[in-house]
């Protein structure tokens, strides 16, 4: 296929965090026990049958990533090995079939490629994301694995995904609503932990924040994570802590901001539960992490009916914060040296 090389006319920097349709998206399905070569098709649409498992019992994953023009125009993306783990990670404990590392990647490069006109250009602050998706679909009504299976990939150009010039200071109020049970799907990236949330995005709203934090559901006591990214916090003595939760999402940026963290600004990096009533006065700088929110200060959280601020009385962007976007970011965009390896170029020709 002819690859159209002009950038669509676009306000780029303007973008927000919406679906925008874009020229292919990939498809390849799995019937009886086998998975088709997949291809690029045009239309948005996805005809499935009104017994589909993905419908009504939720048997769906998906995958979030994000591809960037590097300064010499090479098209990047961050650390997809790691996205296509953890689908199949996702496709195991939903009983779907893993779709191969090579489907994964073939579907990614494909998708990109074929929409090089939609890929936000260098200097422009947007990217653009992209969303594999796996669903059972086939007719089925009783609770049981679905028959069939789509893989699909569809991208849409974005900016941030909290509006803002440069990086946004968001607010969070812990949720009484629980995302995630203990043994529960919270560390699968499955649709079925999102529609649980919306009610828990939009108390969180009516109190002013941008976002649900949510704490353990047994205790109610330890940092989980935000409705849709991971939670770091630097603290006083030079720490960045993450919370290690079995509930939560594994997330790419959040894994990759520790490393960097330690390898760059040698600060002393500490995965373990984090007790948010009884180290919050220990809180230097919050930040909310994952592809869409890559990394966004979190100046103020609402708990027990009080707004408690961190850095700059809630309303700046601090130090350590902005140390680790300026090195995750300039990583993803290709202008910092890569050297753990992160970035993967789509050759385009
Ligand atoms: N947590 C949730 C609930 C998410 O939806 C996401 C987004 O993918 C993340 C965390 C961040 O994960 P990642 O950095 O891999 O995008
Ligand atoms: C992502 O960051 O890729 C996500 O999937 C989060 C989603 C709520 C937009």
């Amino acid at each position: 296929m002819g690859i159209a090389k002009a950038k669509k006319e676009l306000n780029w920097a303007d973008l927000g965090f919406q679906y925008r349709q874009t020229d292919f998206r990939f498809s390849a399905t799995f019937t009886d026990g086998v998975w088709s070569q997949g291809e690029l098709v045009s239309s948005p649409v996805i005809a499935v049958h009104e017994g589909a498992p993905a419908l009504h019992y939720a048997q769906q994953c998906f995958e979030g990533m994000k591809a960037q023009t590097a300064p010499d125009g090479r098209v990047l993306l961050f650390r997809p090995d790691l996205n296509s783990e953890r689908m199949n990670q996702a496709a195991g404990r939903l009983l779907m079939p893993e779709v191969p590392y090579e489907l994964f990647m073939r579907g990614v490069e494909e998708t990109v490629r074929a929409n090089y006109a939609w890929i936000p250009p260098h200097g422009s602050g947007a990217s653009l994301y992209i969303r594999p998706m796996l669903i059972g679909v086939g007719e089925n009504l009783g609770l049981r694995t679905a028959k069939a299976f789509e893989f699909r990939v569809f991208c849409s150009p974005v900016g941030p995904y909290y509006k803002s010039a440069g990086m946004a200071v968001i607010s969070l109020a812990v949720s009484d609503i629980d995302r995630a049970a203990p043994a529960g799907t919270g560390a699968f990236k499955v649709g079925a932990n999102y529609a649980g949330g919306l009610l828990a995005t939009r108390q969180a709203q009516a109190l002013g924040a941008n976002e649900a934090l949510y704490l353990d559901s047994a205790t109610r006591t330890f940092i989980d994570e935000a409705g849709s990214a991971n939670i770091i916090v630097a603290m006083t003595g030079n720490r960045l802590v993450s919370p290690k939760s079995n509930a939560i999402l594994p997330s790419v940026t959040r894994r990759s901001v520790m490393t960097l963290a330690e390898q760059y600004l040698h600060m002393q990096v500490e995965n373990r539960p984090i007790n948010l009533r009884e180290e919050i006065a220990e809180f230097e700088e919050v930040a909310a992490c994952g592809t869409a929110a890559v990394l966004s200060p979190v100046g103020k959280i609402w708990v027990d009916g009080q707004w408690r601020k961190f850095y700059g009385d809630g309303e700046k962007v601090g130090p350590v914060m902005q140390k680790v976007y300026d090195l995750l970011v300039g990583i993803q965009r290709g202008e910092l040296a890569d050297e753990n390896s992160w970035t993967y170029e789509v050759k385009i020709d």
